[in-house]
């Protein structure tokens, strides 16, 4: 048995000053919004309180998909990447970049790949990928290899759209392939909803369809994602079984705001069994505003293989 928890939209709630090289219409708009509504809802003590969870839980890896950052400044970056630090090392978590993360572009500036080190192949993810820095990269976790996406790319105001590109969705075939030979269940690792119509049209995956094509023909069993500050399942079907997909809540939303809820993390056990594996997924987070962590619900989701029957439940 694996356990993984998977956070996400940790918007920490830092905001350095921009300094005027990075200025522009978009970073200035995002800053408007920063004060007037989001600085109320992303909080530190949000922050602590499901850290001080998370540990008590232990898991064996911490997935983190992306929006650590809110302008996607330098030295949001860096406060980041302490963050991390802080989280665990490198070789316990494993991150893939948000829009909030890669905003607009940098010039010269390393930007999010400051947090290299979290986001590259392991020794196991290297024989597939081999020594390149680019996405999507390979880790192995007992059995589950785990595949990170980068869907960020730097956008104009009032866009928080994604792309994947051909590059990776060219590269992601063999990967999913040569770990389904090798036995491991896929966990994919991707800030955008992956499907189509899971995010509005200048929100959403503008690859997703593609996407989507790549997991029906080559299968994944797990889809982790976050950037819709809310919790969501759905699942696509591939010949060897289904495709879940689930998105985890923001990790620091102090107070409930429209359709997002308040802060929650999932752990996710999965277990691999002679009739394929089972899933469970245990929510945690806060129930109430400033109250303690709860478990908010807990469900098994059983994929089993391509002969049998699929099930999930409520169907
Ligand atoms: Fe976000
Ligand atoms: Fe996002």
């Amino acid at each position: 048995m694996v356990t993984l928890a998977h956070l996400s939209d940790v918007h920490l709630p830092v905001l350095p000053r921009i300094p005027l090289v990075h200025a522009g219409l978009k970073r200035g708009l995002g800053l408007v919004n920063w004060h007037r509504k989001r600085h109320a809802i992303h909080r530190m003590d949000t922050i602590e309180v499901l850290l001080a969870d998370l540990a008590h839980q232990a898991p064996d890896h911490i997935a983190v998909t992306g929006d650590l950052a809110n302008l996607g400044l330098p030295e949001e970056h860096t406060n980041a990447l302490a963050w991390l630090q802080r989280l665990g090392p490198p070789d316990r978590i494993s991150v893939v970049p948000g829009n909030h993360d890669i905003y607009t572009r940098l010039g010269r500036d390393p930007g999010v790949a400051r947090w290299r080190a979290y986001m590259a192949s392991d020794a196991y993810g290297r024989t597939l990928t081999g020594d390149t820095t680019d996405f999507p990269y390979v880790r192995r976790v007992g059995e589950i290899a785990l595949i990170g996406l980068c869907s960020a790319v730097p956008t104009p105001p009032f866009v928080a759209a994604g792309r994947l590109g051909a590059a990776q969705l060219e590269r992601l075939p063999r990967l999913l392939d040569a770990a389904h030979a090798a036995g491991l269940v896929r966990v994919v690792l991707i800030h955008h909803p992956p499907l189509p119509g899971q995010a509005k049209r200048l929100r959403g995956l503008e690859d997703a369809a593609a996407l989507k094509a790549v997991l029906e023909t080559h299968g994944a069993e797990l889809v982790l994602h976050g950037h819709n500050h809310r919790n969501m399942e759905a699942h696509a079907t591939w010949h060897g079984g289904l495709v879940l997909t689930l998105g985890v809540p923001s990790f620091s939303a102090g107070v409930a705001h429209g359709h997002e809820p308040l802060a929650r993390y999932n752990v996710i056990r999965i277990t691999r069994g002679t009739d394929g594996h089972e899933v469970e997924m245990t929510g945690r987070g806060l129930a109430v505003a400033g109250g303690p962590v709860v478990e908010l619900e807990r469900r098994k989701l059983h994929v089993r293989p391509a002969e049998s029957a699929l099930h999930l439940p409520g169907e």
